[in-house]
C-alpha cells in the first residue's frame, strides 16, 4: 500500500510537496484552484518585521528560460500576517511554515520571538534574497552569519527551524555544515541564483534593482546538485527546490537527497502543479514498487547496480 505521508521535522505531514516561499502568497488566491490542505504544508510568503512595499520599477522579467524576480520581499509584515492570513490557514487544517527575513541578526531574533506564541508548525529562515540591500545574501554568503543567525533563533524558539541557502555561492556544504551545527532541523535548497536582463532599445537593465533572482527549469541542474552535494555531508532533512515543475523533477531531486520537495515557478506555470506532482509520486511509487517516500530519499549515492 503506497504511503505518501512523511514525518519530517517532528511533524506528520500528508506527503513531501510543499510551495516554495514567494509563489503561493498566504494561500488565498490559490484556494480557487485546489484546497490547501491537500499539500504536504504550505510555506508562506516571506515576512519581515515591518509592512514592505518591495523594489521601486520592474520586478518580473520573464526570459527564455525562466522567471528573474526582483520584488524584495514586499509583505504586510508579520503581525497582519499573524493576526489576518494564520488563522485562516490554520483553519483549513494546512500544515503552515512560515518564511521569515530579517535586516539584522535581531530582527531574526525578534521574528523568531513573535512566532513562538502562535501555532505556526515551522519557521524558514530567508537568509538568501537576492534582492534586498541588508540581509539577504549578504547573510547567506557568509558561513558566520548563517551560524550566529541559526544560533540566536535556535535560543527564542522550539518550534523547528530550516535554514534557506542560496545558490549565489561557491562553499555550499560549508554553509550548510553551520546551519547544522548551530541548530537548524533542516535546509531548504536553493533560493533563486542571481542574474539580469538588458532592454535593447533602452540599453538599460530592465529590473529596476539591475538584479534579479533567477527561478524555474534553467536552476533545475544547479539546484540538485547542490542537494545532492549538502545530503553527502549533513545529516539534516533537506527541502529540495528550484524548477520543479513535474513528478519526474521532484523524483530527481528526492533521488538526490530532499526529504521534501518545494514547487515554485511551477505554480506560475500551472496551478495545479503541485497536486500533479502529489498523483505523479504516487504512480512513480507504484511502479518502482516503494511503499514510503522515505525509501527513496539519497538513493542516487548508492553504488550502481
Ligand atoms: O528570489 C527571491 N525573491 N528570493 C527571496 O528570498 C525573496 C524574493 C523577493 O521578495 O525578492
Amino acid at each position: 500500500m503506497i504511503d505518501l505521508s512523511i514525518e519530517l521535522f517532528q511533524l506528520k505531514l500528508k506527503n513531501p510537496v510543499t510551495v516554495a516561499s514567494g509563489t503561493y502568497g498566504f494561500g488565498e488566491v490559490y484556494e480557487k484552484f485546489y484546497h490547501p490542505k491537500f499539500l504536504g504544508a504550505i510555506t508562506t510568503k516571506g515576512l519581515t518585521l515591518e509592512k514592505r512595499e518591495g523594489n521601486k520599477g520592474v520586478r518580473c522579467v520573464e526570459t527564455a528560460s525562466g522567471i528573474l524576480n526582483s520584488v524584495g520581499l514586499q509583505n504586510p509584515g508579520i503581525d497582519v500576517f499573524i493576526k489576518e492570513h494564520l488563522p485562516n490557514l490554520k483553519s483549513k487544517g494546512a500544515l503552515v511554515f512560515v518564511n521569515i527575513a530579517g535586516k539584522t541578526v535581531e530582527e531574526f531574533i525578534e521574528l523568531g520571538e513573535r512566532l513562538e506564541k502562535t501555532d505556526v508548525d515551522l519557521i524558514e529562515l530567508n537568509l538568501s534574497c537576492p534582492n534586498v540591500k541588508e540581509g539577504g545574501l549578504a547573510f547567506g554568503i557568509s558561513p558566520k552569519k548563517v551560524g550566529e543567525i541559526t544560533k540566536k533563533v535556535r535560543m527564542v524558539t522550539k518550534k523547528p527551524i530550516v535554514v534557506k541557502l542560496s545558490p549565489n555561492v561557491t562553499n555550499i556544504v560549508e554553509i550548510a555544515k553551520e546551519a547544522e551545527f548551530n541548530g537548524a532541523d533542516g535546509l531548504t535548497l536553493i533560493n533563486t541564483l542571481q542574474g539580469m536582463a538588458i532592454d535593447i532599445d533602452s540599453k538599460r537593465p530592465i529590473l529596476g534593482n539591475i538584479y534579479g533572482g533567477l527561478s524555474g527549469p534553467a536552476i533545475k541542474p544547479v539546484a540538485l546538485r547542490m542537494v545532492y552535494d549538502v545530503y553527502k555531508n549533513v545529516k539534516i532533512p533537506i527541502i529540495g527546490m528550484g524548477g520543479i515543475v513535474t513528478y519526474q523533477d521532484a523524483v530527481e531531486f528526492i533521488l538526490a537527497g530532499a526529504s521534501m520537495i518545494g514547487v515554485g515557478t511551477g505554480n506560475f506555470i500551472d496551478p495545479f502543479a503541485p497536486i500533479k506532482i502529489i498523483e505523479g509520486l504516487k504512480k512513480y511509487m507504484e511502479i518502482y514498487r516503494f511503499n514510503k517516500v522515505e525509501e527513496m530519499v539519497g538513493l542516487a549515492h548508492s553504488e550502481r547496480r
